[in-house]
């Protein structure tokens, strides 16, 4: 299980971005974060993952704990080996190398060859596309195609909870729907999954539980099926009021007024 506790996170020892989180990710769940931007959610995802230094972020107060171990400030790398790892926001995978080097490249800490075999092997299980493109550059791949280069090259790592920084971004419907799927799938073969995404239809439709949150806290959280159904998240992130954008933008007063009640 991961637990986080309490987290406080500044950016130049100034901007708080995180603002006394408590969160939990059981066992063989997949947990949703939801939250508009600039809200935290990839601040929290850094802080899991031991990447926060390189955004010049820090821990002023708070754990994050990974069953009996404290991953709060550890580096990137023991965190990897502790079987968590990170897809980042925007994907970041390496376009100049082929789709194969790039898997390989999220194998590299995995020193156990018949680990990294049976990864492999799972990666184009789940996306064929993978398979058939192995030699190409990834630059060539499709938007689609890429986000799901770069969770095969998280699962080349053999993770026990992965971590994905709104992995529908930029992607069609279509698209998005096929990602929750394979979310679904990961999640079946036994990964725990910490999923942030600013799509509640899609979080919401393959999370247990979720949270919201609301410039740096929790402002609601529960099981995703009632959440799908409270009048917040319906107005804020499933769009039942028929709101253009422009609309749905000044609608963000209120949420923090919510937030504010909920603290
Ligand atoms: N590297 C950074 N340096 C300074 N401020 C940052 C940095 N990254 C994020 N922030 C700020 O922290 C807050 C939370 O950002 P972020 O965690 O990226 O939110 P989200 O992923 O929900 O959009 C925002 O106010 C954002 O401007
Ligand atoms: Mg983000």
């Amino acid at each position: 299980m991961l637990s986080v506790d309490s987290l406080q996170v500044t950016y130049g020892g100034a901007v708080e971005a995180v603002r006394g989180v408590s969160m939990e990710v059981p066992d063989g769940a997949v947990v949703a974060v939801l939250g508009s931007n600039g809200a935290g959610k990839s601040t929290l995802l850094r802080t899991i993952s031991g990447t926060l230094r390189l955004h010049r972020g820090r821990v002023d107060a708070g754990t994050v704990r990974f069953g009996d171990l404290d991953l709060t400030r550890r580096d990137a790398g023991q965190i990897v080996r502790a079987g968590v790892v990170q897809v980042p926001e925007g994907r970041r995978i390496f376009g100049r190398l082929t789709v194969e080097e790039n898997l390989r490249a999220g194998g590299m800490g995995n020193r156990d060859r018949a680990a990294k075999a049976e990864a492999i092997t799972r990666v184009h299980d789940l996306f064929p596309v993978l398979r058939e493109r192995s030699g190409q550059r990834a630059g060539l791949l499709s938007g689609g195609e890429q986000q799901m280069l770069a969770i095969g090259r998280a699962l080349m790592a053999s993770p026990r909870l992965l971590l994905l920084d709104e992995p529908s971004l930029g992607l069609a419907p279509r698209v998005i729907g096929q990602i929750g799927e394979v979310i679904a799938e990961i999640n079946r073969q036994g990964t725990s999954v910490l999923l942030v995404e600013q799509n509640a239809t899609m979080a919401l439709g393959v999370a247990t539980h979720a949270y919201v949150l609301d410039v740096g806290r929790v402002s609601l959280s529960g099981d995703a099926r009632e959440l799908a159904q409270s009048d917040e998240v319906q107005r804020l992130y499933l769009g039942h009021t028929g709101a253009t954008p422009e609309q749905q933008r000044t609608e963000r007063a209120p949420r923090r007024t919510l937030s504010r009640w909920t603290a």
